[in-house]
Formats: C-alpha cells, structure tokens, sequence
C-alpha cells in the first residue's frame, strides 16, 4: 500500500461516479468503494493500523482526503441526477385532474324551473312553516273537527300530549278538555299557507307556494312520508276558471316543451268549490295508452278549485266581492313524469347512482 494505490483507487472511483447515470447505479458505485464490508476505500482505510508508523503518517491523510472528496462527489452527483427525474416528473402535456363538481337534486332542478315559469307569468314565490297549526292546516280551510274530510290527511300530530297534561294541571279543580285550538302537526299540503297570506295581503295577487309536507301513510312506489307540493293562489274581482285553465296549460306546455291537451274533472276539496282534478295528456304516448297512464292516455297531476266562499271569510275577506282559483301539485309525481321515475322512493334514497343521472 502506498500513495500511487490511493492515487490510483482515486481515478477509479471518480470515474466510476462520472460513469453511473442513475441513482441506483450510484449507490452501486458507493457499495463498491465505501461499502462498510468490502467497498476498496473501507478496507484501506481499515489496514491502516497495520501500516508502519512512517508510511501511515503519509498514506493516513491521503486515504482520509479521497474519503472526504469521493463522499462529496457521490452527494453532488446524486442532487444532479435528483433534480433530472423531477424536470421529467413536471410534464406540462399530461391531462388535469378531472374536478368532480356537485349538481342539483332532480327535486330541486324541478322545483326551481316551476319557480321561473310562474315568477314569468308574474306569481311571486312564498312559503311558509313546515310545523303548523291545526288552524292553518284544517279549521280555516272549512276542514272542521270530526269531519270526515279530515280523513283525507293522514297527520302526525305534534305536542298532543304535552297540552293534555297541562290542561289537567289546571288550578280551580274544574276539568276541562285538552285546548285542542292550537295542537300543532305536521302540515299535511301546503294550503295553510294561502291561509297565512291572504290574512297578511290585499287582493288582487296570485302566488305559488313550493315546499315540503308530511303525511303518516304507509310508503310504497308512488307514496311517501314526506314529499313536496307547490300550491298555487289567485285572487281578485274577476279570477275565473277560464283563468285557471289558461294559467296551467301554459305551466304545462312551458314545462314539457310541447302543447299538451288538459282535462278538467269534478272532485272533491272543502277549501274549493267547485273542486277539480286535473289530468294531462300522458306525455309518454300522448294519449294512445301505455303502461305510465296505466292504458287511460291520461295523467293526474293536481287538485284544484275556486276558493271556496268559506275560506275567504275565515281570513275577513268578503265573499261577495272576491273569487280565487287555488291549486296544489306534487312536486315528486311531476318530476317523476318528466324524468321517467319509476319508484317516489328512489328520490330519498341517497343512492349516487340514481343521483348521478340528472
Ligand atoms: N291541498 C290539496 C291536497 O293536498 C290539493 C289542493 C290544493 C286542492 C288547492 C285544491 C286546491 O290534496
């Protein structure tokens, strides 16, 4: 061993760094010369000891120095071949990540485009609690207490019993029944809430009302606990039926894009008179019969009626110098119509892969 043998391990090992051109084969090259078993500067380094005292004093340096510098080298040369693969890495050719956006529920993509339909025929927009009083929900809207037309809502009633312990609480030892005025529910439509505007404004106005309802049936395809309607208001001196009929044809053609026949039939609301159902044309086979209009050519799509003289006079207006029309639609059998849904279920499911359709 002597200073021309470190000399020489000098020459090989920069070559070998110059000669690796990625960074495993450097870390070859380290192995190979600084290796803690066998790299050829570890062993020399390691026999020094073994060296004459003379030659260590000269050999000892060297061998330290060649250590030192092959270190640096294989350091820079790994920060240079480092910053290579990371200009690679930045590739200004290779496609974005694909943002995955949010969108609208098929309720509220419906609901919104029947707000603008009527908001351009001038209705403006109201609502009202979704926790109501029998009031609002029943007695101003000629429903009164033990009649049968009651039956037509099934209500979850609010509060029931907590008025009924109150009421036997009451001091003077004189029984008295439940205050039943003011029991609180679930409203059943959204017609309590022609009771709340009218009892706030003045003739003439026209109004739509969107929101939710609730009724305690049992679910299946086409019924659901909790749904949505959208009421409809006119009043004034001279509000007709021909009125009406204008009005919701025009909803009709504006909402499915095309001219669809109505059909006007008699039925039966307390807060109407006279009370209508409506049908339109089925839109799937415009009338010749299929499995949607269950072979009638016909779908049912609303109630409707002129305010019945009763309601008006339950909010102080007078009878004789007023009509109305009012209406109320479901806002789920409508949507299920336009977008072909075959189950109310399916809206409240929260499974994406319905979601994802609309
Ligand atoms: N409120 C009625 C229902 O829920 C619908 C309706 C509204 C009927 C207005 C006539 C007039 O069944």
């Amino acid at each position: 061993m002597n200073l021309d043998d470190i000399q020489k391990l000098k020459k090989e090992s920069f070559a070998a760094v110059q000669g690796a051109n990625d960074i495993q084969s450097l870390e070859e090259v380290r192995v190979v010369f600084l290796g803690r078993t066998g790299g050829k500067l570890t062993a020399v380094l390691r026999s020094l000891k073994d060296v004459p005292i003379e030659d260590r004093k000269k050999i000892g340096p060297a061998a330290n120095a060649l250590r030192n510098e092959l270190e640096e080298l294989l350091a820079s040369k790994l920060q240079q071949l480092q910053s290579k693969i990371s200009a690679r890495k930045l590739d200004l050719s290779m496609p974005g990540k694909r943002v995955v956006t949010g969108h609208l529920h098929p309720l509220t993509l419906v609901e919104k485009e029947i707000r603008e339909i009527f908001t351009s025929m001038n209705f403006s927009v109201v609502e009202g609690p979704e926790v109501e009083s029998e009031r609002y929900n029943f007695d101003a809207l000629n429903i009164p207490k033990d009649h049968p037309a009651r039956d037509m809502w099934d209500t979850f009633w609010l509060r029931q019993n907590e008025l009924k312990t109150k009421s036997k609480k009451r001091k003077g030892g004189k029984k008295s029944m439940p205050h039943v005025a003011d029991r609180l529910l679930l409203r059943t439509h959204t017609s309590p809430v022609q009771i709340r505007y009218m009892e706030t404004h003045k003739p003439p106005f026209q109004i739509i009302v969107p929101g939710r309802v609730f009724r305690y049936e049992a679910t299946d395809a086409s019924h659901e606990t909790n749904f949505h309607q959208v009421e409809g208001l006119m009043v004034g001196e001279h509000v007709t039926l021909a009125n009406f009929k204008f009005v919701i044809q025009e909803f009709f053609r504006k909402l499915f894009n095309r001219n669809l026949d109505i059909r006007l039939r008699p039925s039966y609301f307390p807060f109407v008179e006279p009370g209508l159902e409506v049908d339109i044309q089925c839109v799937k086979c415009g009338g010749r019969g299929c499995n949607v209009c269950k072979d009638s050519g016909w779908l049912e799509v609303m109630g409707a009626g002129m305010v019945h003289p009763r309601v008006f006079a339950s909010v102080h207006y007078n009878p004789r110098d007023l009509q109305g029309f009012a209406f109320g639609l479901g806002l789920e059998r409508i949507a299920m119509i336009k977008y072909n849904i075959p189950d109310i279920r399916l809206f409240y499911s929260g499974d994406v892969r319905f979601i994802k359709q609309f």
